[in-house]
């Protein structure tokens, strides 16, 4: 059994090679720091690595896990890593655009199908799913998670689990998954990457932990710890984090990994040399060191020095041989390495047509005035801006193993749906933005965003004439796919200068203007949802975004999409988020704005609430009809809506369930999102749509930590989006 088999191999380990098997290296490939591992073969030989990333294809893979499992001393197989964020070769859109779609078992599938053909590629580690939760858009890393609410967010880190890992990896098909970042990366102060995070222990348990408890109580098999400190104290070494709470409190018996040379980053942040960070880590409860060579380079001499244990080591080694284990390499170290696959389960046409369908669904449509869209698939449709024929960033953020040559844009995308019978004008009208020394910054894609030599006048004046000879302009605006992911923070987060010039021009013609949006982060929109007809956020799509956004925009798919990051109005409304507290001064329309939690110059709403978005039906919401006004203890409350399609055409609905609880021993948020069904309805058709609450619904972290329920009033909220709910009261008792 496994006890025994690992037992009798670490009996033969030296401590080189125990420690040999906490090191993580990259030759090259997915660099997102300074340091490249330098003589990774014959490290492998020597024992000296538990695991590779940044390498991928079954050929590859196989030469060096040749080299693991033949030369080294104790053959041991390594593990294959990767970032398999949103898709692996076929690319999906990014998760903030699929949390949009509130299906879980539609982001379960998508991760079902990145798992085979990673799978495919050799690998048999993935770094996702990232759950943190954030309510910053300047943050560039929101475009990697599912925005800011955690009971969402823990339903679809749940759902990523199993789409990845399969039921205990049974078969090849499927492969080790990674909560990151553990923890709180997501609440950097300012929205800044990498800085300093500093919150209440009450609202990590009740805003931003649940995601990564849901992903260990799914199963998973790794959790990358995050760059931030906590309580003063990195992540990566944050005892406290990384074994009473993720080890003793939930339970997990997986391997935690740190992030790229977050071990030896601890240095600057100001935690002591190599040395003493690495033994720091290593005794907080980190198996593996990402990158950062502290383990490999130092933990021998902490040990001679009395300052680490050899059972420390050990404990960690045998995590690692444990979930090579229970992957199966131990029995098979090619198990992940069959070269047919590649033909057969990579960028298939099946694959494709998911993700076709996926970037349908991220679609969250939000103004349609005038019914602008559907488009009719006759007359002469102008398609203006930098966005719609740029192939390079329709896959976002994070899409290493992605092919950008292989992804379809807006302009082929509404070719193709559109047909013979619709007559399809482009300009560019401008570059992405004009301002070569931000795109410069803007990495990778730099030379996409200003790329055009024409000047801004001449993209402009063609644009405007071509506009001008269209019955409707789609505008294809948006940012850069590297304006946002990792290290890609904004203080500006609307459209760049010279997008808003053009769409200003576009719209002086007077046609009806419908924008396009691409983006990995909400936006500030609020000169555009006052002057255009109507809003696509198509976030960034992936391999079919252009194919999934036409069946968009001609009505093949009606959009469905739902938002899950509040969008502000300006930037200094940051932080804006539905599940705020009410604070002793709320400002209450109507009654006056002196003395009122709110702002001079801008109203506290939101431009776009959590949970809202539009569709080419209209649907109406009865009032909520609860079956019962007082009710105790574990007794099942069912509240009830009837929801109709008042419009034309069959549309989904997602429909919300938040609950209020105004008195409290722990004040509580206005409303906190508590479930969520997706319907469909055929025009003119109505469905109950019940949910059946109990207590549990209702539990709230007191100031002891614990988890409890305090009887009182509560408020049902439900309805389509955070802000236009209906609502009942209901008493609870003990
Ligand atoms: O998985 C990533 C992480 O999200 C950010 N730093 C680098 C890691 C490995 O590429």
């Amino acid at each position: 059994n496994k006890t025994a088999f690992i037992n009798n191999l670490m009996s033969k380990m030296t401590i080189d090679e125990k420690i040999g098997q906490l090191n993580l290296v990259t030759p090259g490939g997915a660099v997102t720091g300074s340091v490249v591992s330098q003589d990774v073969d014959d490290k492998i030989r020597n024992g000296l690595v538990g695991g590779l990333f940044g390498i991928t294809g079954p050929t590859a893979v196989r030469q060096a896990q040749d080299i693991a499992v033949k030369n080294s001393r104790l053959h041991i197989p390594l593990l294959f890593g990767l970032d398999v964020i949103h898709g692996h070769r076929t690319i999906f859109p990014i998760p903030l655009g699929l949390s949009c779609s509130w299906d879980t078992a539609l982001i379960e599938q998508s991760a079902a199908i990145a798992a085979k053909e990673a799978t495919a590629d050799g690998l048999n580690w993935a770094f996702s799913p990232m759950v943190d939760i954030a309510r910053d858009p300047r943050w560039g890393r929101v475009a990697e998670g599912s925005g800011e609410d955690p009971y969402l967010g823990s339903k679809i880190a749940a759902a990523m689990v199993r789409g990845y890992q399969g039921s205990n990896y049974d078969s090849a098909i499927h492969l080790m998954a990674c909560v990151k970042h553990f923890a709180l990366y997501g609440a950097a102060e300012a929205g800044r990457d990498y800085n300093t995070v500093d919150m209440s222990r009450i609202k990590m348990y009740e805003y931003y932990l649940p995601p990564y408890k849901a992903a260990v109580d799914a199963g998973v098999g790794s959790v990358m710890s995050s760059f931030n400190e906590i309580d003063g104290i990195p992540a990566t070494a944050n005892k406290w984090l990384l074994t009473d709470l993720l080890r003793k409190q939930w339970g997990f018996k997986g391997i935690v990994v740190s992030d790229y040379t977050a071990v030896s980053e601890m240095i600057a942040h100001g935690s002591g040399d190599l040395q003493t960070v690495s033994a720091l880590a290593l005794k907080a409860g980190l198996d593996m060191d990402m990158v950062s060579e502290g383990f490999l380079t130092t933990l021998k001499q902490s040990l001679k020095e009395g300052k680490v244990t050899e059972q420390q080591i050990n404990v960690a080694c045998r995590r690692i041989l444990e979930a090579k284990y229970d992957l199966g390499l131990f029995a098979n170290p090619y198990r992940f390495l069959d070269e047919s696959r590649v033909l057969r389960d990579i960028m298939t046409d099946e694959n494709r047509a998911a993700a076709r369908n996926y970037a349908a669904h991220a679609c969250v449509l939000l103004k349609n005035t005038n019914g602008v869209l559907p488009l009719k698939k006759s007359g002469t449709i102008a398609l203006i801006g930098p966005l719609a024929q740029s192939q390079r960033n329709m896959l976002g953020t994070w899409s290493v193993s992605g092919d950008w040559q292989k992804s379809v844009t807006i302009d082929s995308g509404m070719r193709y749906v559109g047909g013979d019978s619709v007559n399809i004008i482009y300009a560019k009208g401008t570059n992405i933005s004009d301002d070569t020394a931000f795109a410069k910054r803007v990495n990778a894609f730099g030379e996409e965003i200003s790329i055009d030599q024409r000047t801004p006048q001449e993209m402009l004046d063609e644009a405007v004439n071509i506009a001008k000879n269209a019955d409707v302009i789609v505008a294809a605006l948006g940012e850069a796919a590297d304006m946002t992911g990792e290290s890609s923070s904004m203080t500006d987060i609307s459209l760049p200068e010279s997008q808003q010039t053009l769409l200003k021009a576009l719209v002086a013609t007077g046609k009806p203007v419908v924008v396009v949006l691409m983006n990995g982060r909400p936006m500030t929109l609020t000169w555009e949802d006052e002057h255009v007809a109507a809003i696509v956020d198509a976030w960034f799509g992936g391999t079919e975004a252009g194919n999934g956004i036409a069946d968009v925009l001609f009505g093949n798919y009606n959009p469905s999409g739902k938002i899950t990051m509040t969008f502000p109005r300006n930037v200094g409304q940051i932080p804006i988020y539905y599940n705020h507290k009410n604070t002793g001064r709320p400002y209450i329309e109507g009654q006056g704005t002196k003395f009122k939690s709110d702002y001079l110059d801008v109203t506290n709403d939101p431009l776009y609430p959590f949970g809202y978005g539009l569709s080419y039906t209209t649907f109406s919401y009865s009032d909520v009809s609860l079956d019962s006004n007082t009710i105790s203890g574990n007794q099942t409350l069912k509240a009830t809506v009837t929801v109709t399609n008042t419009g034309a055409v069959a549309g989904e609905e997602t429909v919300q369930l938040y609950i209020g609880d105004p008195v409290a021993s722990v004040t509580q948020p206005v409303k906190k999102l508590k479930g969520f069904q997706k319907i469909m309805l055929q025009p003119g058709e109505s469905k109950q749509v019940i949910f059946n609450i109990t207590s549990d619904d209702l539990k709230f972290y007191n100031s002891d930590l614990k988890y409890v329920f305090e009887p009182g009033t509560f408020i049902i909220h439900i309805g389509p989006n955070s802000r236009d709910v209906k609502s009942a009261m209901v008493n609870w008792d003990k």
